[in-house]
């Protein structure tokens, strides 16, 4: 392992937190690119200690989720990762780099974690991962930056295996899309749910039209709401049919093989479920993603 937490509680522990806290923590340093042995100190804690320290250090008279408080100041625009040689000047007798602490309020996140419908466990991942990439240089201060923070932050839980959107959740979300379906001619209704890598989930249903050719499937509508929107990474997509197991078609697999070959493809049907990598549905798949199609879209 390369980071270490000190986990300090001042109440009793949460049982099996401080794993996933662990395995969380050890992919945020390992996407930054940090070999180094380094370790922060979390300290989890109620509303009334955040408060004293967001007033103490931060002038501010409430209480937070979470706060944290880097050791290491990277220049503006370069985090931690990009100026690694700055791990080495912060080296204590123990050989281990020292990121900084990060303060939680427990009472906080058991009120996150019930809004957002997951496990305390989950909600105490997230905080510590928000913080960590803080202790590295990260912040969220404009949208370019809010966005890159995400997407890591994103990252490093799917990597830890626990992201933030299960496969039960996107599937329900296809569902939910297939009731909007609008298909007079076929009644073949259809919903997808395509989930980015910062998270967001973009859904979309079958849009059929008196001139067939002109229909547009789930996962296209799904796909192309979210281009459209700015996104560009996609993580997974569900899709489900109300009548049949409905794997996406040939134009749908090419139109998403554009942005994601490894996409992971979830195919949802009554209590039935089935997935594939869309490089597996599309082999030989064409694309700007192929390595060997550098030349698409040059002069
Ligand atoms: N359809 C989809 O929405 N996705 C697929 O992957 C297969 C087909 C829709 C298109 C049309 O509205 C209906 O299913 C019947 O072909």
């Amino acid at each position: 392992m390369s980071i270490r937490l000190e986990v300090e509680w001042k109440k009793e522990k949460i049982p099996g937190a401080e794993e996933l806290l662990e395995r969380a923590a050890q992919m945020c340093v390992r996407l930054e690119g940090i070999a180094r042995p380094v370790y922060a100190h979390v300290l989890l804690t109620d509303d009334a200690v955040i408060r004293t320290y967001n007033r103490q250090f931060r002038g501010i008279d409430r209480e937070t989720d979470v706060l944290s408080f880097p050791s290491i100041q990277c220049t503006p625009q370069k985090t931690l990762g990009q100026c690694a040689e700055k791990l080495g000047r912060e080296i204590d007798e123990t050989g281990d780099a020292f990121l900084g602490d990060v303060v939680i309020s427990l009472q906080r996140a058991q009120e996150q974690s019930r809004e957002y419908g997951h496990s305390l466990q989950r909600e105490l991942a997230y905080l510590v991962v928000h913080s960590l990439f803080h202790l590295m240089g990260y912040d969220h201060m404009n949208d370019e930056d809010k966005r890159r923070m995400r997407i890591m932050e994103e990252q490093a839980l799917n990597n830890a295996g626990i992201a933030r959107v299960t496969d039960d959740e996107l599937v329900e979300m296809a569902k939910e899309a297939m009731q909007l379906s609008y298909s007079p001619y076929s009644h073949f209704k259809v919903g997808a749910a395509l989930l980015c890598k910062d998270g967001k989930v973009y859904k979309g249903c079958n849009i059929e039209n008196a001139s067939y050719g002109a229909t547009n499937c789930a996962e296209r509508t799904a796909l192309f709401k979210a281009v459209s929107e700015g996104e560009r990474e996609f993580t997974a997509i569900a899709v489900t049919a109300e009548k049949a197991m409905a794997w996406p078609c040939g134009i749908c697999r090419q139109a998403l093989n554009e942005f994601a070959p490894d996409l992971r493809v979830i195919v949802a049907w009554q209590d039935q479920r089935e997935e594939a990598f869309l490089y597996e549905l599309l082999p030989h798949g064409f694309g700007p993603k192929m390595g060997t199609l550098e030349f698409l879209g040059k002069e």
